[in-house]
């Protein structure tokens, strides 16, 4: 398995693999395709050449097989943050360790950004193996919202959770 950051030459691969995330599990993520689609190709060009943020990938050989994007807030107050958004395994794939290796990958990035103090992402409170993932990687919860999310006519309370980057941070 080899982990990078993705290029707008991995646009066709991001795009199934992203699709399949919002069919597959809707109850983890904000968005849908339905919504997405017309400005998804967009939004991953100026992702992935953006100086701050990106989206790191995990290649089974050439084949992208999970993935999970970072977004830098940019507004004056906001960016000491950052965004932790889109994390997502192939299913077959799950269990192997590929969620934490994307992870991992993710904050040593993250904190050779200046400036950048914590970073924060949200959760469907029912999805256990995620919340797990994020304890393993020092996210501290501090808060629920309940009711949330509204994904087929089922209500989901979404937790919020933290990471300092001090203890990360690269001297
Ligand atoms: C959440 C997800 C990304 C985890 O990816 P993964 O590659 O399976 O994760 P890993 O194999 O690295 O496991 C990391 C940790 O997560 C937890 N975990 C993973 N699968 C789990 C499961 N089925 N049940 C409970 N905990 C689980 C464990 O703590 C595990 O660490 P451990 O093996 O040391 O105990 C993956 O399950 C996924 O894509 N789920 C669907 C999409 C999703 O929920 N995305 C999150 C949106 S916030």
């Amino acid at each position: 398995m080899t982990y990078r950051t993705l290029t707008v030459e991995d646009y066709p691969a991001y795009d199934a693999l992203r699709g399949m995330a919002l069919d597959f599990v809707p109850e983890a993520f904000g968005s849908t395709n339905q919504e997405e689609i017309p400005h998804r190709k967009n939004r991953f060009e100026s992702n992935v050449t953006h100086k701050e943020s990106f989206i790191v990938g995990a290649f089974d050989d050439d084949e992208l097989v999970g993935m999970v994007g970072f977004l830098k807030l940019e507004k004056i107050k906001l960016k000491h943050k950052g965004i932790i958004w889109g994390m997502f395994v192939k299913p077959e794939m799950q269990g192997r360790g590929i969620g934490s290796e994307l992870m991992k990958f993710t904050l040593e990035k993250a904190a050779k950004i200046q400036h950048l103090q914590k970073i924060n992402l949200d959760v469907n409170a029912e999805n256990q193996a995620a919340i797990r993932l994020y304890e393993k990687m020092g996210f501290i919860s501090f808060g629920v919202e309940k009711n949330a999310l509204l994904v087929n006519n089922k209500m989901y309370d979404t937790i919020l959770m933290s990471k300092n980057l001090g203890d990360i941070r690269v001297k």
